[in-house]
């Protein structure tokens, strides 16, 4: 049995998918199971990580888990996982946590550091998977494409490689449900390093209209997510797009090597997501 946690998210809803499709024994862990619409052969359990210690029900029988970051969770995690006999864990990482830091850079990288840190001590198997930006950041341009052809945010030139959620699903599968991935760590990277003003457009290709992307001061932009996002995480993300500005972002081949097929390109994503602009 497979246990998927953020099965209501964008990369745990594709692991469930992908798990279901090649006829694995899954269930789903979501706060609020009712919220959401599963496949009839997942079990699902209500049940909260920031609470890991109540988790004992959904990890029963459990062989592997699909773990989604929750600040703070890992030592009660790892605990409740020993008690279960849980064997191997995936962990979905971020790409911000820095192996050579001796404080990790920002918030992001720091919560995510101290779940890795906890299942390295752990003797379960864990693999940890580290991806770059998210293409489905970019859903938060929607309402503008929807409103207009201008996509007005920070940091035209900010660059990254940015990845398509499924294929973090299946290296996340391949590791789940394959040997030889036990203490690994995958950096997951779309094909290519793009700007956000190249992003845009690029989506306004897959749309079938020019689109472009116009530059608004940071602390315009800050003011207006604030309403969203908590300050210390809006402040590590406006800081990590002003360091990427000017730089090329490295990619990886770990999506080929554990998928067998070339990571999707930000064009792929677009037009897998066009309805959605
Ligand atoms: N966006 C990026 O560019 C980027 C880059 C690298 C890494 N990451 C990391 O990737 C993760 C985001 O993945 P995603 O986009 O697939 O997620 P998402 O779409 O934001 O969905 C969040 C998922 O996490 C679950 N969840 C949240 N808090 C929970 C809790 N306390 N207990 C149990 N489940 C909880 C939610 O489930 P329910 O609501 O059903 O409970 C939902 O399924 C984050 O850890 C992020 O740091 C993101």
């Amino acid at each position: 049995m497979i246990l998927v946690t953020g099965a209501t998210g964008n990369v745990g809803g594709h692991v469930l998918a992908l798990l279901v499709a090649s006829g694995h024994d899954v269930r789903a862990l979501s706060r609020s199971p009712q919220a959401a619409a599963w496949p009839a052969e997942v079990g699902v359990v209500a049940g909260d990580l920031a609470d890991p210690a109540a988790l004992a029900a959904a990890l029963a029988g459990v062989e592997s888990v699909f773990l989604f970051a929750v600040p703070g969770s890992g030592p009660a995690f790892v605990a409740a996982a020993q008690r279960a006999g849980i064997r191997r864990v995936v962990l979905l990482s971020s790409g911000a946590v820095d192996d050579e830091a001796e404080v990790q850079d920002g918030p992001i990288a720091a919560y995510h550091a101290e779940i890795e840190q906890a299942l390295r001590g752990s003797g379960l198997a864990w693999t940890f998977l580290r991806p770059d930006v998210f293409a489905a950041n970019t859903l938060m341009w929607a309402g503008q494409t929807k409103a207009g052809d201008v996509i007005r945010g920070a940091y035209a030139e900010a660059a990254s490689a940015p990845v398509h959620e499924a294929d973090i699903a299946a290296v996340a599968v391949a590791a789940l449900t394959e040997d030889g991935h036990s203490g690994q760590v995958y950096r997951l990277t779309g094909p290519e390093s793009l700007t956000h003003a190249e992003q845009a457009a690029i989506l306004g290709r897959a749309l079938g209209r020019p689109i472009r992307y116009e530059e608004l001061p940071a602390e315009t932009v800050s003011q207006e997510m604030s309403a969203h996002v908590p300050a210390p995480i809006l402040d590590d993300i406006l800081a990590t797009w002003a360091a990427a500005v000017g730089r090329t972002a490295p990619t990886t081949a770990d999506v080929e090597k554990l998928t067998g097929r070339p990571a999707r390109s930000y064009h792929d994503w677009a037009h897998d997501h066009a309805a959605a602009f």
